[in-house]
Parts: C-alpha cells; structure tokens; sequence
C-alpha cells in the first residue's frame, strides 16, 4: 500500500471520505465527506476566513452557483475552457489526449488536438484500458450545461470558479467600499468542472469546494501597505528560471520582489500568507513550494501566476492555490459584454493643472443649419473623440437622427483647467484555493506510522506509568508487543483537528462517567468539540483518538474525586500533565486555539 491508499484507508474507515453514491456503484469524480471529514474541512474554510476577511478585511458574498451565459461569454470559459479529450475507439473509454502522450514528448500540455491526434498515431499510442486504437483528439468543454427555466429555457452553465461573481458584482463592491482602492472580496464555495477521466481521488473533482479572493488594486501602484510584514520571510521558490535548472530556491519575499523574480509587491505579500496559511492548517513546510507558471502555461487572463505546490506520496507535487496577477482582463471583458463602463475614479492626491484641446462649437454656424438642434449637435461635437473630428464631415447623433457636420463649424482651443482625478480600470491580484486538494494534503501529511518505543524514549517517558499505558494500547489492538509497536497517528494541527478533546472516564462506572460527562458541558460550552469515549482500555481509547487526531484526551480517574484533577494527555508527544477540573475549559481553548505549548497546561493560571 502506498501512502495514498493508507490515508484513503483510514479516511473511509473513519468517517473523513467515502465514495459519492457508493450505493449505486459510485461515479468518478465526486466524494463525500463524513462526519469528521466533513468536520476538517469545515475548519480550514473558517481558518481561511479569519485569515482574508478578518486580517485582510476582504468581505465574504455568496453569488448562484449556476450562471448565465453572457458572464461566461465574457470571461472566456464559453469559448476556450476545455481539455483535448481522446475517446478510444473500441472500449468507448475517454482519457485526457495530453495526458496519453506524457511519456513520449514533453510539454504535452501546449500542443493543439490536430497535434496531439498526430502524436498518438505516430507513436501508436493505444488504449491503457483495452489495447484498442484512438480516435481523434477534440477540444472538450469543461463546465456543465444546464437549462435555466422551463421549456427550451435560457443557457446556463454551472460556474467553473467563483472569481466570476466578484467580477460582475464590482461596480456594487466597488460603492460598498466607497469607491476606495485596494480593495477585495472573497467566496467560498462549490464549483464545477466536467473533467475528461478524474482517476485521482479528491485531487480532480468534477464538484469542488473553492476560496477565492480578487483583490481590486490600482495598476499604477502594486505596492502593498503591509508589505513589510512578511517582507524577511523565506519562501521555497521554483520560478521560471529554476525551473530551466530543475532547481528551487530559498529567498526573501524582499529579495524576490527586488530582483524581479516575482512581479511585485503585492504578489509577493499574498504568496507569503498562502505560506501563512497553509503551515497554519497543517500542510508541511518541507513539502511545500511556490511554482512560477512557465510563459506557455500561464492563464489567458495573467501576467504572472504562482502555484503553491505540495509534495505528495503518489502524484509528485500537485497545485493547491493559485496567485495569479489577472490585470483588468475580466473588468474590460466584462465591460465589453455588458456594455457597461467598469472603472474606479480614484483622486489625485492634489489636484493637477492640465492642458487640454477642447471643441469649440461655432454657433454663428451651427445656428442656420441645425435651427432648434443646434445645441444639441453642438454637445454631442464635444463627445466626439479626436479622430472623429479629424475628418471633413463629421458625423454626429441627434435624438437617434445622424447629422453630418461641415467640418469649419467646429472650432479648437487650447484650455488649462483643474483635474482632481481620474478613471482607473483597477488590476485583479488573485488568490484561488483549492479546500478539497488542501483537505488531501493536510490528511497526508498529518499521517504517521509511529514506532512507539522510540517515541516514549524521545518523550522522556522510558519506564513511566503512561509508557506502560501507551504499551498497552499496542497489546488491545493485538499489535505487536512492546517495543516494536506502531501507532496511526494523524498529527492534525490544532486549528484543523475536528475533535479537539476526548474525554475519558478510566472506568464506565457512574462515580467518574458523571464528572466525566460535567467537564464536557463545560467545554462545550467553551465551543470545544468534544468526544466521549467509555469502551475498551484507556490505552485503546487513546489510539483511538490518535487515529483521528485528536490533540487532547482527558482522562478522569479516582485522583480526580480525591484531589478534583485530571490528567490531559497530549497526542503528539504522548505526555500527561495532571491538570485542575477548574478552569479545564480554559487551559483546553488555549492550548487548541492559541498555541500555547502542552506545559502551560500543567501551570496555575488565571482566568
Ligand atoms: N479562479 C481561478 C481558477 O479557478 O482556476
């Protein structure tokens, strides 16, 4: 078994990840999540939350997951958001055409359908299900139609990301933030992709969860007010040019933005809080760095675009975010489709004194000629741009009636006057997460096979009453004995784990099930998310608890009625600290929600 299949193991078996409708044989590409799965992710969602609508002040909206055509129109997805797909011509089964060719010539992601066709027939490339030969490769469009209304109804498509919604609601965000930029916005949601042959578990789903940020900002200036809050932090960067090398590097995001190896600053500062974030949630560092798109590759809509990549057991390093600098593209085509100007007027911070060629309409003229129009041909002249008043006869539009113009009735003069400021089309600096790819990541990374003599030696705990327990648990699960035996131990980060404390009586006898069951009303109401367990060894429950990730296990036991403590047993390194009843609450939500280290859990402290 490979990693993956261990964590896919345990994730079926413990209620993270089962097949969508496995009760009709399932469907490619869609998976549920359990009680506990459904739990983490629930968790990163709110983590990211706090991290870009509390820290970064972007407000969360919540658009239709089904959108209209003209939005996908304008955005692209309509016309160039698909996949070359190659259907085999005796099983019926489709595969990706670029994939199929992988192994015969690199970069097969550039290549058009007519010659990913060729590739295939060169390289008698056959079907991996059946041996049978390939028809030829298409262009597949990826989203999902669907009928909006009744009868033959509107088109409509199931969003393939939510960054749209942000788009067509700018002008409205735009006011709500009082015309003022930067500023962003952020959704959290499902979205769709039809992919071709999704054989990658949550990696490629055809439903997936998506956190998206679009960050508004002024092209002139890419600077980041807070840049210097990350500025000295050390990123793993794979640009361009390390790639050339098939090298990545440590820099400062200061170095990097200086020597232009990312584009600007405020590139640079939201690649740091990807890094943030995603060792906040748990994924490892070591296994974690910032891809530069190659030229080739980038999206239609970005100048510069960074994957954060995670390392994985089965498919190398896969994408989990996206940062991509979006310019105005989807503002101008949005503009473009709606016929409707999408601008901020941003002020000059004093106003400027300009020159400018005005139109001077000459009325002696004008007057004869147009009689009651003549002031109205007079301010449409004023409309007209310079080309248009370039020629002989100038055309304008009177009340839906075209007027021709003889061009010595327009006059020109020179005029300084005091601009306070203009329109801007602002640039898009785009965050995209990926929670389901997250979720997979955090779920590897957190798993562990431990050899638990070693870890008792390395806690310090040879020879101690809670080695003796640890040992224990091993015999219950008829594991090998003593020193040679393993634990599954999902080393979840605190912020993430879905239950955070398992509250144990030593015995199910009613002297300590009901302090037991007291001190998970009081952690409840602390919003803890607590799980009572009675059945088995205290050993066997602690494994239990480690199989899922729980941080914390307290157990109540007849010191607890004598002296009113309890012992809080801490998962990672398998410690125990006895610990008041009074005030457990407390010392538990510090230690889950603050950080704070195991120790602290054993100190007086006041509330
Ligand atoms: N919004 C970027 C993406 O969905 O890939």
């Amino acid at each position: 078994m490979d990693k993956y299949e261990k964590v896919f193991e345990l994730a079926k078996r413990r209620g993270f990840l089962w097949n969508s409708f496995e009760l009709y044989g399932g469907s490619r590409g869609f998976y549920d999540y359990g009680p506990l799965g459904s739990t983490l992710k629930r968790r990163i969602e709110q983590t990211w939350r706090e991290f870009y609508v509390i820290q970064e002040g972007f407000m969360e909206i919540e658009c239709p997951t089904i959108g209209i055509e003209d939005v996908f129109i304008a955005s692209g997805h309509v016309g160039g958001f698909s996949d070359p797909l190659c259907e085999c011509m005796n099983c019926k089964e489709a595969f990706r055409a670029d994939h199929l060719v992988e192994n015969v010539m690199e970069a097969a992601g550039t290549l058009s359908a007519e010659d990913l066709t060729k590739v295939i027939k060169e390289n008698d490339i056959r079907c991996p299900e059946c041996g049978g030969e390939f028809g030829d490769a298409y262009e597949f469009n990826l989203m999902f139609k669907t009928t909006i209304g009744p009868g033959t109804g509107r088109q409509g498509y199931l969003r393939p990301e939510t960054a749209q919604g942000m788009f067509v609601d700018f002008q409205r965000l735009s006011r709500f933030y009082r015309d003022k930029l930067p500023f962003g916005a952020v959704q959290i949601g499902k979205s769709y992709r039809n992919e071709i042959a999704p054989r990658q578990g949550v990696i490629r789903l055809r439903e997936f969860t998506q956190a998206e940020c679009e960050i508004f900002v002024d092209p002139r200036n890419k600077k980041h007010p807070n840049f210097e809050r990350f500025a000295d932090k050390e990123l793993v960067l794979y640009s361009q040019k390390g790639q050339e090398k098939g090298e990545s590097f440590r820099m400062t995001v200061r170095e990097a933005v200086k020597a232009g190896v990312i584009a600007h600053e405020v590139l640079g500062y939201n690649i740091a809080l990807t890094n943030e974030f995603l060792t906040k949630v748990g994924i490892d560092p070591a296994k974690l760095r910032f891809r530069q798109h190659l030229k080739d590759e980038m999206a239609h809509y970005a100048i510069d675009c960074w994957d954060a990549e995670i390392e994985t057991d089965r498919f190398g390093w896969v994408e989990i975010v996206g940062i991509a600098d979006r310019t105005d593209y989807d503002l101008k085509a949005h503009a473009r489709v709606s016929k409707t100007e999408l601008y901020v007027y941003v002020e000059y911070d004093e106003p400027k004194m300009v020159t400018r060629f005005v139109v001077k309409p000459n009325m002696g003229k004008l007057g004869p000629v147009f009689k009651g129009k003549a002031k109205a041909v007079a301010d449409a002249l004023k409309h007209l741009s310079e080309e248009e008043l370039s020629k002989d006869e100038i055309k304008v539009t009177v009340d839906g009636e075209e007027l021709t113009v003889s061009s010595d009735a327009v006059g020109f003069a020179e005029e300084t006057v005091k601009v306070s400021g203009e329109n801007v089309i602002p640039h898009v600096i785009e965050p995209s997460y990926g929670i389901d790819r997250i979720f997979y990541g955090i779920m590897e990374h957190a798993y562990d096979e431990e050899n638990v003599a070693q870890k008792v030696a390395e806690s310090g705990l040879k020879g101690s009453e809670e080695a003796e327990k640890e040992a224990e648990a091993g015999k219950n699960e008829g594991e090998t004995e003593g020193e040679e035996e393993a634990r599954l131990v999902m080393h979840f980060a605190s912020a993430v784990a879905p239950v955070q404390v398992a509250v144990l009586p030593l015995l199910t006898r009613k002297e300590l099930s009901d302090p037991a069951k007291n001190i998970i009303v009081k952690l409840r109401e602390k919003t803890l998310l607590v799980n009572y367990d009675d059945s088995g060894t205290i050993g066997r429950r602690y494994r239990r608890n480690d199989e899922i990730g729980t941080p914390y296990c307290v157990t109540v036991d007849y010191d607890t009625l004598e002296d009113g403590t309890v012992t809080i047993r801490d998962r990672d390194s398998m410690r125990q600290i006895r610990a008041p009843v009074k005030g457990i609450e407390n010392v538990l939500y510090e230690l889950i929600y603050r950080g704070r280290a195991f120790e602290f859990a054993g100190k007086p402290f006041n509330f």
